[in-house]
């Protein structure tokens, strides 16, 4: 872990393309684990990883070894409305009237995982967002997600049990 450096970019900044391409990569191998089972190309991997990056006050965060990203976290600034889209109103009304941060993304590659890194990049995310615990964070996941859950559990986020409406496997937790 101490080799492990971060690295930030924030809105409208463009990562530089090696680190792109090596993030891009670890994109496709974790998301093909269960239970995502999803198939992604480098180069939607790495549309998804920059995109992230095209609403003010986001921000991604990548950790490098030497030139290699083994782990990376996004998120964006969302509103009541976007929630509304995704639970069919039960979320927002939780959260209002709060501001609202959302993790887009959040992966360590496998063989870093354990060593307290994703909670290294999702807690300075929500450091540097929430400073004063004032931003409301959510992000979701599949029920079937152990290592994930108890990664967000380790930082204080709840399960709502509110259903994503496009996936009905994945939930809503909030901090
Ligand atoms: C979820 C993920 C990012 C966790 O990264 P990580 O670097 O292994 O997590 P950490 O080592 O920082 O662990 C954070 C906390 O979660 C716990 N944890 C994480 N994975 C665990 C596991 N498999 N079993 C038990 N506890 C686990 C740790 O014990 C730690 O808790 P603590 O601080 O109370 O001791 C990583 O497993 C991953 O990339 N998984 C695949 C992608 C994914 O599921 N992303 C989330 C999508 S919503």
């Amino acid at each position: 872990m101490n080799s492990v450096k971060l690295v930030t970019f924030e809105f409208n900044s463009n990562p530089p393309k090696n680190q792109l391409l090596s993030a891009a990569k670890l994109y496709c191998e974790i998301w093909q684990e269960e239970p995502w089972n999803e198939e992604w190309t480098i180069e939607r991997a790495s549309d998804k990883l920059t995109k992230i990056l095209s609403r003010e006050g986001s921000l991604l965060i990548f950790a490098m070894i030497n030139d290699e990203v083994c782990g990376f976290v996004g998120g964006k600034p969302t509103t009541t409305e976007e929630l509304d889209e995704r639970t069919k109103k039960s979320l927002a009304d939780t959260l209002n009237p709060n501001e609202i941060f959302s993790i887009a993304e959040i992966g360590v590659g496998n063989t870093q995982r354990g060593q307290g890194l994703g909670k290294k990049l999702l807690g300075g995310m929500i450091e540097r967002v929430s400073p004063d615990n004032d931003v409301r964070v959510v992000l979701h996941t599949d029920i079937k997600a152990e290592s994930a859950k108890r990664l967000y559990a380790s930082l204080g986020f709840r399960d709502t049990a509110i259903t994503d409406s496009k996936v009905p496997t994945h939930t809503y937790w909030i901090r």
